[in-house]
């Protein structure tokens, strides 16, 4: 594959797209199509990667942008199948790359089974990155899943996500149970929720003064999720105090909100990333 002036390869076994154009510096990993880093032009970087992160097939990267594919979270029938999807633990492979003036579009695809996706990263001024998922079968399939980004926020207790005020959520802590949100959100402990939204949301971090747009598309879920401190200590790949670090707003399709796609048809989970001025 012939790469455009703005993109270098580095790695041969774990090979991962380096963007440096005139709007942005990215880096996109060929393992589970991955962004792992995002930074437009005059900006701080947007999105939180793991310094403990492992990078091998077969595991996830902790941080940046894990695509959660073709399920979120548990495999809704069999216990065994692998916690957010099969995508984000393998090699995708290379299926285009472009760019113009407003930046560089990589195109990947996978396919496994009954499973067949594309995921395109365009890295400009905003960031935007959407999974087609695509049914080739005679019969339909079942998608669900997750673009589970991972935003840099200066403390996890001076933000607050905004535009989901009275939507309705399922608190997974504990038992899970279905609540309205009242106001912002903002973090004092673990939060893991599931939003009945399809609409953009805000994250706006007071102190670093910083404000990140993120609007979706074909998404009816909205999840946020932050592990806190006990879960963080027990993650062998995230530093004990790094929670502190990111806030994790996704694009998904969860649970109930499943998507049906009938044979030849697809379906495309999308979100756009931008800093507010
Ligand atoms: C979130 C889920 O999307 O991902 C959480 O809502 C989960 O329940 C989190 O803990 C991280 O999952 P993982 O598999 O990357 O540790």
């Amino acid at each position: 594959m012939n790469l455009p002036p703005s993109v270098g390869l580095s790695g041969t076994d774990y090979p991962v797209y380096e963007i440096d154009h005139l709007t942005c510096k990215a880096r996109v990993a060929l393992h589970g199509a991955h962004v792992m880093s995002w930074r437009p032009q005059g900006e701080e970087e947007v999105l939180y990667l793991s310094p403990d992160a492992v990078y091998r097939e077969g595991k996830a990267i902790r941080g940046g942008i894990p695509i959660c594919w073709p399920w979120f979270n548990a495999h809704p029938t069999d216990p065994d199948a692998p916690s957010h999807g099969i995508a984000r633990t393998r090699f995708w492979e290379m299926i285009g790359a472009e760019e113009d003036e407003e930046g560089v579009a990589l195109r990947f695809a996978m396919a496994d089974g009954i499973w067949k996706a594309e995921v395109t990263v365009k890295a400009g001024l905003d960031l935007e990155v959407s999974l087609e998922s695509v049914n080739t079968t005679e019969i339909p399939i079942v998608v669900s899943g997750a673009l589970h980004s991972y935003f840099s926020v200066s403390d996890i207790e001076n933000v607050r996500v905004v535009n989901l005020e009275d939507a309705d959520f399922l608190d997974t802590i504990g038992e899970p149970t279905m609540r309205k949100q009242k106001g912002a959100i903002t973090f004092s402990g673990e939060v893991d929720a599931i939003y009945d939204s399809a609409g953009k949301v805000l994250l706006v971090d007071d102190v670093s003064g910083r404000t990140i747009l993120i609007e979706k598309g074909g998404s009816p879920s909205t999840v946020v999720w932050n592990p806190w401190a006990e879960k963080a200590v027990a993650m062998g790949d995230l530093p004990d105090e790094d929670y502190r670090k990111f806030c994790c707003i996704e694009a998904a399709i969860a649970n109930d909100k499943a998507v049906i796609v009938m044979p030849g048809n697809s379906h495309v989970l999308s979100t756009r990333i931008s800093v507010e001025e």
